[in-house]
């Protein structure tokens, strides 16, 4: 059931907020809201020790010394975690490697941090997201 309540905010802040919502193609205020109440849950439920799911992206070079080894290995020790791995050969020495992940925050961080702090590795970033149970 819907429910409504009223928000009051300083001009300024109404001002950015309603600049955000054109920028982010959001149909009304109402929604951007409520996703931006649905993230910030999100990420409360990362500070626990709840199930959460979760996206690894990392682009890293294929010629870097036994990388593409470690990084195998790397999910082999977290094979509870790892659901679905998919890799992309962008060039010549980069490849893109899309890791979708599940379990405990803390361990499912872990495993990106570790990723990330290897050798060789550009870029990799953790995108949080839920299990869904606790959506709204
Ligand atoms: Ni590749």
């Amino acid at each position: 059931m819907l429910k409504r309540f009223t928000i009051s905010m300083d001009e300024k802040l109404l001002d950015d907020f309603d600049n955000y919502i054109r920028q982010r193609k959001y149909v009304n205020r109402s929604e951007a809201v409520r996703d931006l109440i649905r993230s910030a849950f999100v990420e409360t439920e990362w500070q626990t020790d709840k199930q959460v799911m979760g996206v690894i992206s990392m682009v890293y070079d294929h010629h870097q010394h036994q990388l593409q080894e470690k990084v195998t290995e790397m999910q082999h020790d977290y094979h509870r975690q790892v659901v679905s791995t998919t890799h992309v050969h962008m060039d010549h020495h980069n490849c893109l490697e899309v890791i979708i992940v599940k379990g405990k925050a803390d361990s499912v961080a872990e495993l990106a941090d570790r990723l990330s702090s290897q050798r060789g590795v550009r870029n990799c970033k953790l995108a949080m997201s839920t299990t869904g149970k606790n959506l709204y």
